[in-house]
């Protein structure tokens, strides 16, 4: 087959695969869609086209409409629900130190690949702590890294290093995992595509009655500090962009904290 195919006893002619895609490979022929050949090598593979179709009647090479999920009628959740998702996520620091399922982790990966990225590259890996002694690990190794900038006279660190020394854990927040994204050191978009990721994934984790929270001193470390980059053992070449820790909130807030005001400017 081409790069699409048009099954021509389904498909009405109403245009909507060529106004979706957003290349404008796909156009309005004589009476059926077709595409423009010379700038076929520009799909990026997004599946408009095939998303769009009311009548499942096109086809892409790299994706059949059979193998696309059906989009549930009433699936755009209500504004009330939406306010008090995005409102009501909080950054947990409280866990319960009950493991998280891997299928249950599994299943918000899956959700979490359809994140948008840059020309549709999907280029974020994962690196999945499942083992808290692991995160132990990795907490330590951030300790050790906050004692060298103290010992630099960096500011705003001694009260962390105090958790520590108490038997707490400032770093991970004695979560039972957690979540890094990574990619190569040298690709200019994966830095903004895992950073997506893992905001959506933040969300999607609320469903499975999960919370998160960054681990941003594991990732400032992680790429400042050597011995936290070599246990992080990631791929070579790969960097950390980001990363969450994940686990059972040890309690629910009653209620959702004031905010500053909307800053925008209207034109
Ligand atoms: C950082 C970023 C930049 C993007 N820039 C553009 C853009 O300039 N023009 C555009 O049409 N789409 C842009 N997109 C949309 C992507 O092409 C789109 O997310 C991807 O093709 C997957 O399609 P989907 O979002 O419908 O799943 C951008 C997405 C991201 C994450
Ligand atoms: S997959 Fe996307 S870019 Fe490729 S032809 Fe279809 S709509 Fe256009
Ligand atoms: S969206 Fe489907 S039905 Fe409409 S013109 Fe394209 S292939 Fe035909």
């Amino acid at each position: 087959m081409g790069l699409i195919e048009i099954n021509h006893l389904k498909c009405t002619q109403c245009g909507l695969c060529a106004i979706a895609c957003p290349v404008g490979i796909v156009v309005v022929g004589e009476r059926f869609p077709e595409t423009v050949e010379k700038i076929e090598k520009r799909c990026i593979t997004c599946g408009h086209c095939v998303a769009a179709c009311p009548t499942a009647a096109l086809s892409h090479c790299r994706m059949a409409p059979e193998e696309c999920m059906d989009l549930a009628s009433d699936w755009r959740p209500p504004v009330e629900k939406m306010e008090q998702l995005v409102k009501g996520r909080r950054s947990i620091r409280r866990y319960r130190p009950d493991q998280v399922d891997r299928s249950i982790i599994e299943k918000l990966l899956d959700i979490v690949r359809y994140a948008p990225t840059g020309m549709n590259v999907q280029q974020v890996q994962w690196q999945v702590y499942l083992d808290p002694a692991e995160l132990e690990q990795l907490t330590s190794i951030t300790v050790d890294w906050l004692y060298t900038l103290l010992a630099q006279g960096a500011p705003g660190i001694k009260g962390m290093l105090k958790a520590w020394e108490r038997g707490e854990d400032p770093i991970l927040r004695n979560a039972p995992h957690l979540i890094i994204a990574h990619g190569k050191a040298n690709d200019p978009a994966a830095n903004y595509s895992s950073i997506i990721a893992l905001t959506t994934l933040e969300l999607a984790a609320l469903s499975f009655g999960l919370g998160t929270c960054w681990a941003g001193f594991l990732f400032q470390a992680a790429n400042k500090y050597e011995e936290l980059y070599d246990a992080l053992n990631l791929p070579p070449g790969h960097i950390m962009y980001g990363g969450l820790v994940l686990g059972y909130p040890e309690f629910e807030y009653a209620r959702i904290p004031t905010r500053k005001t909307v800053n925008a400017t209207w034109r």
